[in-house]
C-alpha cells in the first residue's frame, strides 16, 4: 500500500430501504491525519452514511452497491466479529447524544476499561493508566474523580468529552463524529473542535458530519456536500465554502449566516 493511498475511501456507496434509495452513488475519500467533513440538510443521508461505514445501519436499510474500503480493506466483506474489533478499536465513534454511547450503569472508568480489555493487551494497571492519559488528553480536569463517575454525575459537555475519550482510547486512525456538538452550547462546542484538531495533529483521520457550515469551515480540510443522498459537490472546504459551485451549497451557507 502506498502512503498516497486515503485511509478510508467511500466508493460509489448506494443504500436502499425498500424502493427507497437513501444515499446514492456517493463516494469520497479521508486522507490520513485529514477532517473530512459531510454536510446537508436534514434528511439528506449524512447519518447513513456514517452508519453504513460503521456497518450499523437499521435491519430496514440495506448497501446495495459500493465499497467502504478502509485501511486497504472492504469493510462491506468483514464478518460481524470483524466489524466488532474495528469499531472501538481502528475505528471511534462520537454520537450527537453521549446518552446514546454511554452506559449510565456504569463508571466512565469501567466503561474505558472494558473497550481497553477488548481491543488491547494492555495489563489491568496499565489500562487504568492508559485511561487516566487519555482522559487528560480530552482535557477532561480531575481524571481519577471522572474515572469514579457514573455519566450523570458529568455535565454534558464532560459527558461529551468522556465519549470522545472512549472513541479514542485504543488508539484509532479513523473517528466518525456524527453531530457531536449539536447538544452543546457554543462554548463548548468550540471545545470539542479545539479538541479534534488536537487528534487530527497526532494523526487521527476525522470524518465529521454535520450540518454546521460554520463549524466545518474552521477545522474541516475537505467537505463533501449531500442533497437528498447524492454528492453535489465536494473538495476543499475553504474553496466549496468560498466559492460553491452548486446552488444547493450556496443555500446552505446562505442558511448558516
Ligand atoms: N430506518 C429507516 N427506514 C427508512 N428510511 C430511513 C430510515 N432511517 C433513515 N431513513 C431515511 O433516510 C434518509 C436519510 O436519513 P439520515 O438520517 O441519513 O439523514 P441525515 O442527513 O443524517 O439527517 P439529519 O441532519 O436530520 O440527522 C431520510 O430520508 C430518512 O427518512
Ligand atoms: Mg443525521
Amino acid at each position: 500500500m502506498s502512503s498516497f493511498d486515503p485511509l478510508l475511501s467511500v466508493d460509489r456507496l448506494t443504500v436502499t430501504a425498500g424502493d427507497n434509495t437513501l444515499v446514492n452513488q456517493v463516494s469520497f475519500d479521508v486522507p490520513r491525519g485529514a477532517i473530512v467533513a459531510v454536510a446537508g440538510g436534514s434528511g439528506s443521508g449524512k447519518t447513513t452514511v456514517g452508519l453504513s461505514i460503521l456497518r450499523l445501519l437499521p435491519p430496514a436499510l440495506l448497501v446495495r452497491q459500493g465499497g467502504i474500503v478502509f485501511e486497504g480493506k472492504n469493510l462491506l466483506d468483514f464478518s460481524g466479529e470483524d466489524m466488532r474489533r474495528i469499531r472501538g478499536g481502528r475505528i471511534g465513534m462520537v454520537f450527537q447524544e453521549p446518552q446514546s454511547a454511554l452506559d449510565p450503569l456504569f463508571t466512565i472508568g469501567r466503561q474505558m476499561d472494558e473497550v481497553l480489555s477488548a481491543h488491547t493487551t494492555l495489563s489491568k494497571a496499565q489500562r487504568y493508566q492508559k485511561a487516566l492519559e487519555t482522559l487528560d488528553e480530552v482535557q477532561l480536569p480531575q481524571g481519577q474523580r471522572v474515572y469514579k463517575s457514573f455519566p450523570h454525575q458529568l455535565s454534558g459537555g464532560m459527558r461529551q468529552r468522556a465519549m470522545v475519550a472512549l472513541a479514542v482510547a485504543c488508539g484509532p486512525s479513523l473517528v466518525i463524529a456524527d453531530e457531536p456538538t449539536s447538544s452543546l452550547d457554543v462554548t463548548l462546542a468550540a471545545r470539542i473542535m479545539e479538541l479534534f484538531v488536537r487528534l487530527k495533529a497526532k494523526g487521527i483521520s476525522i470524518l465529521l458530519i454535520a450540518h454546521d457550515l460554520g463549524m466545518i469551515s474552521r477545522i474541516a480540510d475537505d467537505v463533501v456536500i449531500l442533497k437528498q443522498g447524492e454528492v453535489v459537490e465536494k473538495g476543499p472546504a475553504a474553496k466549496v465554502l468560498a466559492g460553491p459551485a452548486h446552488e444547493y451549497t450556496r443555500a446552505l451557507i446562505e442558511a448558516a449566516q
